[in-house]
């Protein structure tokens, strides 16, 4: 797959279902970054799943500007991990 050529993937059931789709997109900024910057933002970062899986749990603002992610305290671990690794993995 060529660089640019990033968006043959769809949004996960998962992040659908729980409405990231609202905010996000893989390929583009909507309310929230763009998915696939997200992942080019922490490729290499030993620590991103641990941050991005507190912000997804937790919420917060500051890294892409200043408005705020809410927080999802309905997923549970295993759900987070999932969306985590896919956004993550986008950059692969
Ligand atoms: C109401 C809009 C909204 C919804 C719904 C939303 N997000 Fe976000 N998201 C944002 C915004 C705004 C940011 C940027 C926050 C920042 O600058 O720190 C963000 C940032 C992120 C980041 C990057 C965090 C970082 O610290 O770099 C990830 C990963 C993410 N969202 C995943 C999700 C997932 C998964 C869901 C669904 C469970 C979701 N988002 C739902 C608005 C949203």
């Amino acid at each position: 797959m060529a660089a640019g050529s990033a968006v043959a993937v769809d949004m996960p059931e998962l992040a659908k279902k729980n409405g990231c789709s609202a905010c996000h997109a893989i390929d583009k900024k909507v309310v929230g970054p763009s998915w696939m910057d997200v992942a080019k933002k922490y490729k290499g970062d030993a620590g991103a799943a641990a941050k991005l899986d507190t912000k997804i749990a937790k919420g917060g603002s500051g890294v892409w500007g200043p408005m705020p992610m809410p927080a999802s305290p309905k997923l549970t671990d295993a759900e987070r991990k999932e969306l985590v690794n896919f956004v993550l993995g986008l950059a692969k």
